[in-house]
């Protein structure tokens, strides 16, 4: 077995491509595996989410190298985002791989539960049910602050007035460009600022914004006289600007949550005008989080007590502390049957846990909209005739004698709601040596799901660390954890969430100068696990 990176009585992390270190993990070593993978969306382009990239397949499986819709995507030309139907099923195969391993590695009944992309799950929960778990449910994240990425649809018609001036134009700009020695990528971040698909974009079905031509023609010496003017016709008014967030995806994912202008414009040829409004995506708002569970021995009495796996902790992951006791009447038969004696339900410590759970800024708007609710009794229509004759605890009641704890609130307290804060010094996002995880996750989330499928002093498997949230959640809730990580540059980050919660002098060593990490040690009020 390879030296682990880091060790001691409660965590073990490695250091290595997850296919290589899963291999050498010992079998039903792990009561839970709790994950978020890369989604194979090439996320800000990080090659650790390249579909591509996820081993080989060849064209003889049936899929096809260019992606969907008729031009190839400007992402993929890039270089940042391959979305081929060979490259999505080389995310499956790879999913499925990890998938079995896991099989292997938990305990009967352990249950797997995984993060994925709303673009790319299919294939994840595909590959988990297909390595041999079943399927038990699926949990959707809610959040309000996604941003949208949506192609204006109106605008890209706009940008393209006469195809014929346009390759032209296309084939002067892909000269130039030659001459300068320069790929598309550099182009766009010289003028842009970023490695963007801007300059594919102008080479193959627009014309440069104005505000962009100045550098561009600079850059490659193009020729102004000539299409200096014609670029500024094809320039749309702007009528105004408008400010937006700019998160990319879900809360913790990307870049800090910035607004920025952006300018409105006014459609300039008709058939613009008809397509105005229009685009290409939704805002997103949802994560999708499979849970899955390792074919049971026996019935799940025999392997809850032979394993300890393969049941939910219900009761240590209740919504809120309202009481949803109740009771009930068993009624066989019609009108005055056989009734047997009362038996009461539910629970004196909160709700029963929900397939979905709510970001803190979300639960806070549903509320707003709501207003205050009361539930568990309705004393307006109660001793009416329509209750008179109805069955369990409303039957022939005068007058209102609520059936449980009346409960009131907004409509989010039916949720779990978790907190994330998004900012990159936050105690949430831990910073070591100027270096932040891109795609974090809430760790009282964490914290939730390691709780809700691990048994007391249990051993969670997290196959991709990232910055180490699930580890640090494991250690909260009193769990072992076997941990797995790639990227060199994140290991700092778990080592860190780690030393918070066993070594605070360490953390604070491992800090330096990042007040991120400072920030994550005197945020959160856990004491050192
Ligand atoms: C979505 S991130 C996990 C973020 C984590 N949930 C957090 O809160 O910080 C996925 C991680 O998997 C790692 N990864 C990707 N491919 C891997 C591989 N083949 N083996 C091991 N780790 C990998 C990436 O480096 C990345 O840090």
């Amino acid at each position: 077995m390879t030296d682990p990176y880091y060790t001691d009585d409660r965590v073990t992390l490695h250091h290595g491509d997850v296919l290589e270190v899963l291999a050498e993990l010992p079998d039903a070593s792990a009561d839970a595996v709790v994950t978020d993978p890369p989604y194979g969306i090439g996320f800000m382009g990080h090659q650790w989410d390249q579909p591509g990239d996820f081993g080989p397949l060849s064209a003889a499986h049936g899929g096809s190298n260019v992606s969907y819709g008729g031009a190839p995507h400007p992402a993929m030309e890039a270089g940042r985002y391959d979305r081929s139907s060979l490259a999505n099923q080389r995310f499956q195969q790879w999913c499925h791989a990890w998938a079995l391993e896991c099989l292997r590695i938990l305990k009967p009944g352990g249950h797997l539960v995984s993060f994925g992309g709303s673009r790319t799950w299919h294939r994840l929960a595909a590959a988990v049910e297909d390595a041999g778990f079943e399927i038990r449910d699926s949990v959707a994240w809610l959040y309000g602050s996604g941003f949208p990425k949506s192609l204006n649809v109106s605008k890209a018609i706009d940008k393209r007035p006469g195809v014929i001036r346009h390759a032209e134009f296309a084939a002067h700009l892909a000269e130039r460009r030659a001459a300068a020695g320069l790929s598309r990528a550099d182009v766009s971040e010289r003028v842009v600022g970023a490695r963007t698909g801007a300059c594919w974009n102008w080479e193959h079905h627009q014309f440069p914004e104005a505000k962009w031509w100045p550098a561009l023609r600079d850059l490659l010496d193009m020729d102004d006289e000539k299409w200096g003017s014609v670029i500024a016709e094809a320039e749309r008014e702007k009528v105004g600007t408008r400010t937006a967030g700019r998160l990319a995806v879900a809360p913790g994912q990307g870049a800090d949550r910035r607004a920025v202008d952006l300018e409105i414009t006014k459609h300039s040829t008709d058939a613009a005008r008809k397509w105005q409004g229009w685009g290409t995506a939704l805002k997103p708002g949802f994560e999708p989080i499979v849970v899955g569970r390792k074919p049971l021995a026996g019935t799940v009495a025999a392997n809850v007590l032979e394993h300890g796996t393969g049941a939910l902790n219900i009761d240590a992951c209740r919504i809120g502390d309202a009481s949803t006791r109740r009771r009930n009447t068993a009624e066989l038969g019609y009108h005055g049957g056989n009734i047997s004696d009362d038996y009461v339900t539910g629970s004196d410590s909160g709700r029963w846990p929900t397939n979905v759970v709510l970001e803190e800024g979300l639960a806070a708007e549903l509320d707003e909209q709501t207003g205050e609710l009361t539930s568990g009794a309705n004393p307006t229509r109660r001793g009416s005739d329509k209750f008179r004759d109805a069955y369990g605890d409303f039957k022939g009641q005068e007058e209102c004698t609520p059936a449980r704890g009346a409960g009131s609130g907004g409509a989010s307290r039916f949720f779990p709601v978790f907190r994330y804060e998004a900012k990159a010094d936050a105690g949430e996002r831990p910073r070591v040596n100027g270096v932040a995880h891109p795609t974090v996750k809430p760790l009282d989330l964490m914290r939730w799901l390691v709780r809700l499928v691990t048994p007391p002093g249990g051993t969670v498997l997290e196959p991709f660390a990232g910055s180490g949230t699930t580890v640090e959640a494991a250690l909260l809730e009193g769990f072992h954890c076997i941990a797995i990580e790639r990227e060199t540059k994140y290991l700092p980050l778990i080592e860190a969430r780690i030393a918070r919660r066993r070594d605070p002098r360490r953390a604070l060593e491992l800090a330096g100068e990042d007040m991120g990490l400072l920030g994550l040690i005197t945020d959160q009020d856990g004491d050192a696990a």
